[in-house]
C-alpha cells in the first residue's frame, strides 16, 4: 500500500468532519509554472527579498520594486490553474451545506480564484490588487502597467497589495480562527519557512492534520501523515475520500 492509500485509509476511520480548512503555499501552484520562492529555481535563489518585498524596498525604489512586480504578473497572466487547485474548487462546492470550508492561502497569484474558490483567505494579498499609499484605497488592477510606478487618481504611489516581510498580516486572525475550529487541515505546497501562516497547523486541536509536499519541512512532524508527493498527485484524491467520508454518513 503507498503513501496516499494510508491516507485514503485512515480517512475512512474518521470521525466524520465538520469542518475542513485547507492551507496553501508557492508549491500548489509550482505545476502551473509559477516559480516558488525557496526551492531549485526559487525567486528568492535568485533575487534579494529585501531588496523587492519589504516596505524599505518600496520607499528605496518603487519603480524597481513594480518592475519585478510586473514581470511576475505578466508570468501568472500567462498559466492556468493546474489540477489541484481545481480539486480544491470542486471539494468546496460538494460538501457545500455539509462541512464547513475554509481556504486559506499564502499565495498571491490569484489562481485560486481562477479555478473557482469564492473567498479564499489570501493572507499575503493579491498581485493583481494595488492601493494607494496615502489614501490606502484599493483598486483591481488586472492587466499591464501603462507607466511604473502607477500612481491613484490622488496623484500618490499605488503599491501593491501584498503584506511583505516585516507587515503585518491583517487576515491572520480569521486564519487562526478557522484552524483552530478544523477537524481537518491540508496544508499544501508550503515550506512552513514564514510565520504566522506556519503556526496555523499548530492550532488544529485533535483532528487530522496532513502535509502535502515532494519534501520534508520543519513542519512535517507534527503531521499526522506527511506525503511526499506533488500536489496535483495527492490533492484531488485526499479530497475525494473527504467528500465520500462527509457525504456518505449525511
Ligand atoms: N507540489 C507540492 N509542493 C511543492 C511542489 C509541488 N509540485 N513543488 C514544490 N513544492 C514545495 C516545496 O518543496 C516547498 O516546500 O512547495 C514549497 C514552497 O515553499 P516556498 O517557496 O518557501 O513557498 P511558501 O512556503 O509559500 O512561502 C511562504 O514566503 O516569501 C514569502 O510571502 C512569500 O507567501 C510566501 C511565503
Amino acid at each position: 500500500m503507498n503513501q496516499i492509500e494510508r491516507v485514503l485509509e485512515a480517512i475512512e476511520t474518521i470521525a466524520v468532519p465538520n469542518r475542513v480548512v485547507v492551507l496553501t503555499g508557492a508549491g500548489i501552484s509550482a505545476e502551473s509554472g509559477v516559480p516558488t520562492f525557496r526551492g531549485a529555481g526559487g525567486l528568492w535563489k535568485n533575487y534579494r527579498p529585501e531588496e523587492l518585498a519589504t516596505p524599505e524596498a518600496f520607499a528605496r525604489d518603487p519603480r524597481l520594486v513594480w518592475e519585478w512586480y510586473e514581470w511576475r504578473r505578466e508570468l501568472i497572466r500567462g498559466v492556468s490553474p493546474n489540477d489541484a487547485h481545481c480539486a480544491l474548487a470542486w471539494f468546496e462546492r460538494e460538501i457545500e451545506g455539509r462541512c464547513g470550508f475554509s481556504l486559506v492561502t499564502q499565495n498571491v497569484d490569484g489562481l485560486h480564484r481562477r479555478s473557482g474558490s469564492r473567498e479564499p483567505i489570501e493572507l499575503h494579498g493579491n498581485i493583481f490588487r494595488a492601493r494607494c499609499v496615502r489614501e490606502g484605497t484599493g483598486i483591481e488592477l488586472p492587466g499591464p502597467l501603462a507607466e511604473l510606478p502607477p500612481r491613484c487618481g490622488c496623484g500618490s504611489l499605488l503599491r501593491p497589495d501584498i503584506v511583505w516581510f516585516g507587515e503585518p498580516v491583517p487576515l491572520i486572525g480569521d486564519a487562526m480562527s478557522e484552524a483552530s475550529r478544523a477537524d481537518v487541515m491540508l496544508v499544501i505546497g508550503t515550506s512552513g519557512a514564514v510565520y504566522p501562516a506556519a503556526g496555523l497547523v499548530s492550532l488544529v486541536r485533535g483532528g487530522l492534520t496532513i502535509e502535502i509536499n515532494p519534501d520534508a519541512t520543519p513542519l512535517t512532524d507534527a503531521f499526522s501523515a506527511s506525503l511526499r508527493s506533488s500536489a496535483t498527485a495527492a490533492t484531488r484524491p485526499i479530497l475525494e475520500a473527504l467528500a465520500g467520508r462527509i457525504g456518505a454518513c449525511r
